[in-house]
């Protein structure tokens, strides 16, 4: 009778609320969650849903994220930024275990498998919260049936905002259901630009000058062996693709695949 009762009923009778199992706070603007996954939701690895929370009034606050999980996972799994005045974040980031969040059931995106051609090698390059989807394809059997070695870049100012990828890339050898799809095939190279780390610089610096390729002993670019995915900010993505264009490739599409696919990790402030 009480508003308070009003407005957990009308939470409770959500059109497709998910229950949240998980929180985890990475730093003060970063944290990760799992949540129940509806039976009928199908989607590919690399995807984003609309996922939100209601404001005052019960109307939806929906924001596109990337499904961390692979698809075999039996939760969903995201990884998100904290944005102190933003409309979703400002009221997500206070989630616990047994709330409930909207999810519409509708996977869409570029950064899937299908979209490249065959290829050797695939390149995962990432900033900030750009890692998600590739949380969600490094933990794809097929990603490690598709290719030889598979090197995920994952750039950020300080190295506190790495852990959530560095932690999960340690896990993969060791992992009882992926850990044999793995093998040895998965390299990761972290750099930090604006704190001291053992590897460090923007990721079209490393790629440009060859650094990157010097440290992992690997072969530069090339369109006959190369396929990457790129997610970042817009200036980011931007620039990644003229470099990957000198390289020789091209960029795809669900209906066109071709040697990379880009998508941005989030819209605004980005150039
Ligand atoms: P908004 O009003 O949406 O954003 C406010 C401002 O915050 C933006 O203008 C931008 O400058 C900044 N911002 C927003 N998101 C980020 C971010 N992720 N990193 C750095 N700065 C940001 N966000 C995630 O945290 N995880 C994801 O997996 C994710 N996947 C996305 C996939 C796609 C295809 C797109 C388009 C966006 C994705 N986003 C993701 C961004 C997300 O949709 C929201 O923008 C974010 O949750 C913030 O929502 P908000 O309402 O609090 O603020
Ligand atoms: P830098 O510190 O040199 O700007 P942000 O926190 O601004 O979203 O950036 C996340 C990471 O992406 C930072 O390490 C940042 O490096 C890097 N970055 C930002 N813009 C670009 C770009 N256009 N090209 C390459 N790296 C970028």
């Amino acid at each position: 009778s009480t508003v308070n009762d009003i407005a957990a009923k009308s939470v409770r009778t959500l059109p497709d609320a998910q229950t949240v199992t998980h929180v985890h706070h990475w730093t003060d603007r970063l944290f990760s969650f799992r949540v129940t996954r509806p039976k009928s939701l199908r989607f590919r690895s690399g995807e984003f849903v609309m996922i939100g929370l209601p404001d005052e009034n019960g109307k939806p606050i929906l924001r596109a994220y990337s499904i961390a999980s692979p698809s075999w996972d039996e939760e969903l799994e995201f990884y998100s930024i904290k944005v102190p005045d933003g409309p979703l974040t400002s009221r997500l980031q206070h989630i616990k275990p047994g709330d409930q969040i909207i999810l519409r059931p509708k996977p869409v995106g570029t950064l899937v498998l299908d979209a490249l051609l065959p290829g050797k090698r695939l390149w995962f390059l990432a900033t900030g919260t750009g890692i998600a989807p590739f949380a969600s394809l490094m933990r794809d059997p097929e990603t490690y049936e598709k290719y030889d070695q598979v090197i995920m870049m994952h750039t950020c100012r300080e190295a506190a905002e790495l852990e959530y990828g560095r932690q999960l890339v340690e896990s993969l050898p060791d992992d009882p259901l992926i850990g044999e799809f793995v093998g040895d095939k998965l390299k990761y190279y972290p750099t930090t630009t604006r704190e001291q780390f053992h590897h460090m610089g923007r990721i079209t610096d490393n790629l440009r000058s060859g650094k990157v390729f010097q440290d992992l002993g690997l072969s530069p670019m090339n369109a006959a062996d190369d396929r990457a995915m790129v997610c970042g900010s817009l200036a980011f993505n931007l620039d990644v693709k003229a470099i990957l264009e000198e390289f020789g490739l091209r960029e795809g599409a669900n209906s066109d695949p071709k040697e990379y696919v880009v998508e941005k990790a989030f819209v605004g402030d980005g150039i």
